[in-house]
């Protein structure tokens, strides 16, 4: 199976290395504008394969779609990432030009394709190639809830002082600071509520360090951070290529669930070798679904913006 992956940014290459480590892929395309860029991360990242026991092949390419010809798979992580300070939304201006013209790129060389939208902001980069490509809405697919729920076990853990992998968890809602929406209520240490173990202060503070996690980290690392993306990324691609019917949380465009239409936001999803399989409608209390409608309108007033930029 081939998976292309468009940007060779930190994001775009720590993707590639791990699809590449988990060995599901025969050839992994990496594509990027800046001259040799995409081709040097893939000589890089192909000098690994004897030391770290791979047979994905990976290749880069300068902005030649006609590399990804035939792709199954093709995540966009092109554009400009947050800078200290910056909420994903203010990167709308740059991002959705590109974003658009990337996946009419892909499509045009891979009919069949299924595609991963991670550029911010990511909600509205995923509506925005609902729109414009025409595709079936299981094949466009937006990462975010997946990496916040990530986020989340980390903090559950460190709360707990307990391996992430003890931790069930998983965050809805928008991948924004303000419109995650961490399901405290359901998440469990080996399936005991985790209100068992923490204080409701303590689960505050957990609640407030994951809606941040991403701003946390470009205010240490100077930009968007890479490695938890690239994983969720990774995991995602995973469970399509290999149909896993797996459930995360990923932006779909709804039409009606939760009582949400016209717009792609964070829910449970099955994901398998159609993409988005289906949507799991959970039951939520009345404070997740006004949390939720919150958070949609946030997304639903950044989508509005999509119509000022000459796209
Ligand atoms: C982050 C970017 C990928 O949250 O949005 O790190």
């Amino acid at each position: 199976m081939k998976i292309s992956i468009v940007g060779a940014g930190a994001v775009g290459a720590s993707c590639a290395e791990y699809i590449a480590i988990k060995n599901f892929a025969s050839e992994v395309v990496l594509v990027d504008i800046k001259e040799d860029f995409a081709e040097g991360k893939a000589m890089d990242l192909m000098q690994t394969a004897s030391l770290n026991g791979f047979d994905s092949k990976i290749v880069g390419s300068t902005n030649d779609y006609s590399k990804t010809a035939g792709s199954s798979i093709a995540v966009i992580t092109s554009g400009i990432p947050r800078k200290p300070g910056m909420t994903r939304e203010e990167l709308i201006g740059i991002n959705a030009g590109i974003v658009k013209s990337v996946s009419q790129q892909l499509i045009k060389y891979s009919n069949d394709v299924i595609l991963i939208i991670v550029s911010n902001p990511m909600d509205t980069m995923t509506y925005l190639t609902y729109k414009e490509t025409g595709l079936p809405k299981n094949r466009i697919i937006g990462m975010g809830g997946a990496l916040d729920s990530a986020r989340f076990k980390y903090r559950l853990a460190e709360a707990m002082d307990c391996p992430s992998s003890d931790i069930q968890g998983m965050v809805i809602g928008a991948h924004s600071d303000k419109g995650m929406v961490p399901l405290t209520r359901l998440a469990t240490r080996n399936s005991i509520r985790i209100s068992e173990f923490l204080s409701d202060d303590r689960l505050q503070q957990v609640l407030e360090d994951t809606k941040v996690g991403g701003a946390t980290l470009t205010g240490m690392l100077g930009t968007s951070a890479w490695y938890a993306p690239g994983a969720a990324v990774s995991s995602l691609v995973q469970a399509i290529a290999c149909n896993q019917q797996k459930m995360f949380p990923c932006s779909v465009f709804l039409e009606g669930e939760f009582g949400l239409n016209d717009l792609c936001i964070g829910v449970p999803v099955i994901l398998g070798k159609n993409g988005i399989e289906r949507i799991v409608e959970i039951d939520l209390n009345d404070t997740e679904i006004n949390q939720l409608k919150q958070s949609a309108n946030s997304v639903k007033a950044t989508n509005l913006l999509l119509a000022d930029l000459q796209l």
